[in-house]
């Protein structure tokens, strides 16, 4: 028999992130309205005294009192790479004195330190920094997250981190959707040697031996290569990419955020899911990914932290494109906060707040694949989040606070009154 989950009733404002964006009513506002949800869908939106006499909410498990509030999807958090060991936190004070990214890089900082210390790392610990990084993500509202690898540069990391990632997918409430990243930096060394290694030589390792025992193990969906300044070239990231596709991974791939190099073309040319970052595109890469149906995902917390000029979103929603904000969360941006991208976005980067909740929303839902998330509709899983405000509009304009009062996973509530904190112990298995 068909289980009534919960009954979400008596929201001020629900946004469904259902209408287009650049249009009228981008974020698909309904008010006085009520979610019900059963077997973990949902199965009617609408005014709340339809919705709740068919649904009445005290025959559901769970009865969600939305009264004076807002409700929106889950966060979709297209982008991170939230799998690592290790603390950065002075480099975050260099970066304020006036080092950049490029020099902590290119002296051994930055991602090469913590590829020392994630290898160094225990798969418990990873596990277990995993899990943490998830809380507080959960508790910011986000309910699925892309997580990457590449803090290995080698095949037995590499393999280790998505196993990692596979595991605290199964014991978290949040869906992790992992991507393969071995060509994230040219290692400095390579196990046992101190000769300096070749870029080239690296993507053939990458493409023969990491790829083969990524495809093997059967946990990655996509493949992401960093192409950029101080990172791979085009040709060797289109290398990548191309082996990756061939292994069954779909392309993304990090483009034009330290300089115009021309990953976004690659990008378009590929087919990827999505071109991230995008500082330096211009308005014929963003054409060449509208063209090829490639989600530009925008991570403005780094940019941000970077004290580097933003993307353009405005002028990206302003040609049509299906714009998605994204964390970015890693040890160089290290905030798991979608409210405080969704603020950036508005404030920097000029997309209005309904705007903003569907490019964290819907449209990263779609950089990954996934157009059945990041939306409020029938059949759609009730990945929801409650605020404590009564409109979307209150996420940026409480910049740097957490409105996220509940959050709802198929239905079921993980963050609020009736969660208990506990984590999925019984289950290496499956969820
Ligand atoms: O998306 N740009 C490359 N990768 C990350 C940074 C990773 C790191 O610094 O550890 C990014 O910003
Ligand atoms: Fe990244």
């Amino acid at each position: 028999m068909a289980d009534l989950t919960a009954v979400v009733h008596g929201a001020a404002e629900l946004a469904t992130a259902t209408g287009e964006l650049g249009g009228d009513d981008p974020a698909g506002i309904h008010s006085g309205a009520a979610v019900a949800v059963v077997d973990g869908e949902v199965a009617a939106v609408g005014p709340t005294d339809e919705v709740t006499r068919e649904y009445p909410p005290e025959n559901a498990a769970h009865d969600v009192d939305a009264t004076g509030r807002a409700v929106i999807p889950g966060y979709v958090d297209s982008h991170t790479h939230a799998c690592f060991a290790g603390d950065r936190s002075d480099e975050f004070e260099a970066k304020l004195r006036g080092t950049t990214y490029g020099e902590l890089l290119a002296s051994g900082g930055g991602i090469h330190r913590t590829v020392r210390a994630t290898r160094a790392a225990s798969d418990e610990e990873l596990v277990d920094n995993l899990l943490d990084q998830l809380d507080v993500m959960v508790a910011h509202g986000t309910t699925t997250v892309e997580v990457k690898s590449g803090y290995g540069l080698d095949t037995e990391t590499e393999l280790r981190m998505l196993d990692v990632i596979d595991r605290a997918d199964r014991r978290h409430p949040v869906d992790v959707v992992p991507t393969f990243m071995g060509a994230h930096a040219v290692p400095r060394d390579y196990e046992g040697s101190s000769d300096p290694v070749d870029a080239d030589d690296y993507v053939d390792r990458v493409v023969d031996e990491q790829l083969p025992a990524v495809e093997k193990q059967g946990i990655a969906e996509f493949c992401d290569v960093f192409c950029d300044e101080g990172a791979f070239t085009v040709d060797q990231s289109r290398r990548v990419l191309e082996a990756g596709a061939g292994r069954g991974l779909t392309p993304k791939v990090h483009a034009e955020e330290l300089a115009h190099r021309g990953g976004a073309k690659l990008g378009a040319e590929v087919g990827a899911a999505s071109a991230d970052h995008l500082l330096h595109a211009t308005d014929e890469d963003v054409a060449a990914l509208v063209e090829a149906d490639v989600t530009p995902v925008l991570l403005p917390g780094t940019a941000f932290g970077l004290g580097a000029d933003y993307a353009d979103g405005r002028a990206m929603v302003d040609t049509g494109a299906p714009v998605a904000v994204a964390t970015d969360f890693n040890p160089n941006c290290h905030s798991q906060s979608m409210g405080f991208a969704a603020a950036l976005a508005c404030v920097e980067m000029g997309l209005t707040p309904a705007e903003a909740l569907v490019a964290t929303t819907r449209n990263g839902a779609r950089a990954l694949d996934r157009p059945d998330l990041g939306v409020v509709r029938e059949g759609a899983p009730a990945d929801l989040a409650v605020l404590d405000a009564p409109s979307h509009v209150h996420v940026p304009y409480s910049y740097g606070v957490n409105r996220v009062a509940t959050v709802l996973k198929d239905g079921r509530p993980v963050v609020g009154p009736e969660w208990t904190g506990e984590r999925d112990t019984d289950s290496e298995g499956g969820r």
